[in-house]
């Protein structure tokens, strides 16, 4: 989780914070008390029904600004721009919590508040936030809503699981302040930035896949159980944002996904080769399972039965990734998987510290539904300010585009 309090991590940021009519308002005054103790200016743009559940008042007291609301206000002239200022002005516009109807409302373009008007207005990258009961949540209406909105370039948070206002327990909990703040230092530090003709339009992107193969002789291997699926999702969605995607890839069944530039290697020493060569990347992400150890001295013909045991020799084969984190350049993003069987988060950890990572994705392969193989994946995101995230079981795609989304931190 992260500590506000270590230090002004929001400095000379500015934020807007869309506050809508849901029983989760009164997050919002953590929120924004989070958001300036570390040294955000926070602007509270609030809908007409939002006031039913928290006052202007108190919003407007921690915020230290007056909270707006109505796109012409009743008692001002000449100040209907407002929304246009607004929207240049921020670094940030976070909407928290949104409901069902004002998602509605930012999906087709309205309006008709100080708060939708905005969102229309703002060069910003978008946050929202969903608090809603759970099967309105999960309606094909707010889901479609929130596909647009996600293909707008905006940030979603997934909402937590528990008890609703309703007293039904299901999804559409808003995540807790704390989180969102979290969200929010992501988004305002990230050093990729979206840029037009997609999130990813410029940027190269180096995504590894699959599994290596060490020969023990000519017709038998060291390899493991990986089926290049989280890898070859990571790379698709990539492209599908605008990326220019190198896709480095051990042995698959897999076709490769439409717009990639696919390299196909077999053993540990040719995917570093190919990954070296182009280390100039935007954004690196293994996904691939490298072995560690290869035969130290593969056999030239097929061995022969002889003896009950064999013995044969393993040498380490380079660490791919270690090798980029230490070499890493300021602007580059390098993100790696974990594959672990006990003590996940520490390993993880380790490895994130190890390999000088900006994130790693810890697979739970303890649990049904994740690790290897095609379908689906249960990860737990690892960004190196110590801030973590669990994923819920989805499949390889979705996980993809959540992982690219927090990397870019503009959507989720
Ligand atoms: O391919 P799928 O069937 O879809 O399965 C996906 C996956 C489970 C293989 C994938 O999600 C995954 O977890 N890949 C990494 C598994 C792994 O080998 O982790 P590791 O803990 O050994 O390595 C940590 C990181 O260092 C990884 O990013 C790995 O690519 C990288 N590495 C490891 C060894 C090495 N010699 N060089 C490396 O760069």
């Amino acid at each position: 989780m992260v500590d506000s309090t270590e230090e002004k991590r929001l400095e000379g940021r500015k934020l807007l914070l869309g506050v809508t009519g849901s029983i989760a308002a009164y997050k919002a005054a953590e929120l924004i008390r989070l958001c300036k103790k570390a040294g955000a200016e926070v602007q509270v743009l609030m809908t007409p029904d939002a006031a039913r559940f928290i006052t202007p008042l108190t919003l407007g007291t921690l915020s230290e600004r007056e909270v707006l609301s109505e796109i012409f206000p009743d008692n001002e002239q000449g100040s209907w721009t407002k929304h246009v200022s607004l929207g240049l002005w921020a670094d940030l516009f976070v909407v928290a919590p949104a409901t069902a109807q004002t998602l509605a409302k930012m999906a087709y373009g309205f309006s008709d508040s100080m708060l939708t008007a905005t969102a229309l207005a703002a060069r910003c990258p978008m946050l929202v936030c969903p608090a809603m009961d759970h099967d309105m949540y999960l309606h094909p209406a707010t889901q479609a809503n929130l596909e647009r909105l996600r293909a707008f370039g905006y940030a979603v948070m997934a909402p937590g699981y528990g008890e609703l206002a309703s007293g039904l327990v299901g999804h559409g909990r808003m995540p807790e302040p704390e989180e969102i703040f979290g969200r929010i230092v992501e988004m305002v530090t990230a050093p990729l930035r979206p840029s037009s003709g997609g999130l990813l339009a410029g940027k190269h992107v180096l995504v590894s896949a699959g599994p290596t193969r060490e020969p023990i002789d000519p017709v038998r291997v060291v390899t493991n159980h990986s089926s290049g699926s989280m890898g070859y999702a990571i790379a698709e969605a990539a492209a599908g944002h605008g990326a220019r995607v190198t896709l480095v890839s051990g042995p698959t069944a897999l076709d490769t996904p439409h717009g990639v530039d696919r390299i196909d290697v077999t053993t540990a020493e040719e995917m570093h080769a190919a990954v070296q060569a182009h280390r100039d990347a935007n954004l690196v992400i293994m996904a691939a399972a490298v072995a560690d150890y290869t035969p130290l001295d593969p056999a030239p013909s097929k061995l022969k039965k002889q003896d009950d045991e064999l013995t044969i020799r393993l040498r380490r084969t380079p660490d791919i990734l270690a090798e980029l984190g230490a070499h890493k350049r300021p602007e580059q993003m390098l993100v790696g998987f974990a594959m672990e069987t006990d003590d996940g988060l520490a390993n993880a950890r380790r490895k994130l510290e190890a390999k000088n990572l900006d994130w790693i994705v810890l697979n739970n392969v303890n649990e049904e539904g994740a690790g290897f193989g095609p379908g689906t994946n249960r990860v737990t995101l690892i960004h190196r300010s110590g801030h973590t995230e669990d994923l819920p079981l989805m499949p390889k795609r979705d996980v993809a585009e959540a992982l690219l989304n927090r990397i870019l931190g503009i959507a989720g």
